[in-house]
């Protein structure tokens, strides 16, 4: 397990970030109930419904799959949620965002503290120099939060529902000397 600071205003709130490969069977049950609530649900790529077997047999490859790394976050409060690492370049200076808050939790401001924990995790890679992501045009706190943490458009999707961003590490190291002003 590791711990990254998700700095937010003047407070600081330790998110820890741990592989689904390490995750006890409760913890794996706890995602899968997550993922499948339909407020996660709807704004994943693929929004329908995810079987228990086929959730245990994704669980089960996650130690194999190096191109894609899945995190439960927790906090002093339990899972905040789930943010991840996908279709990791080779070289690993590419990475595409996955996130999603815990959907059982109502605290403002979850997502963010679990956006810059991950942005943390993953910039403290040198080699990793862009973070990717695609979101649905309609999904607004997501939009109005990747913009807010610095990222930008970088050119259409092949499908036009969709928006494609990226956060690069010269803008993330700028705005992380900021956080706490
Ligand atoms: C996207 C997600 C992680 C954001 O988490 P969150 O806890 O709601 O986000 P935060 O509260 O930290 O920030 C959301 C921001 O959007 C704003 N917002 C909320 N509703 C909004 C709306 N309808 N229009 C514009 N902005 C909105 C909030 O005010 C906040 O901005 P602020 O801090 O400047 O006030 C969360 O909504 C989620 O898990 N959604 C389901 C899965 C998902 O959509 N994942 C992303 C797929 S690309």
């Amino acid at each position: 397990m590791t711990a990254f600071k998700g700095q937010l205003d003047d407070t600081t709130l330790t998110i820890r970030l741990t592989p689904f490969a390490e995750l006890c069977a409760e913890q794996a049950e706890l995602v899968w109930r997550m993922r499948t609530h339909p407020a996660v649900a709807e704004w994943m790529t693929n929004p329908g419904p995810i079987p228990w077997e086929a959730h245990l047999a994704f669980m089960a490859r996650q130690a194999d799959d190096l191109a894609n790394l899945n995190l439960l976050a927790t906090d002093e409060a339990g899972a905040a949620g789930v943010v991840a690492l996908h279709n990791r370049s080779g070289s690993h200076d590419s990475a595409e965002l996955g996130i999603y808050r815990n959907p059982f939790r109502t605290e403002r401001g979850l997502g963010r503290r679990l956006l810059r924990a991950l942005h943390d995790f993953a910039f403290s890679d040198p080699s990793l120099t862009t973070i990717t992501l695609r979101v649905h045009r309609d999904n607004a706190p997501a939009c109005h939060l990747y913009r807010s943490e610095g990222y930008a458009e970088a050119g259409a999707d092949a499908d036009p529902r969709f928006v494609k961003m990226a956060l690069q590490r010269n803008v993330y190291e700028a705005r992380r000397t900021r956080y706490g002003e």
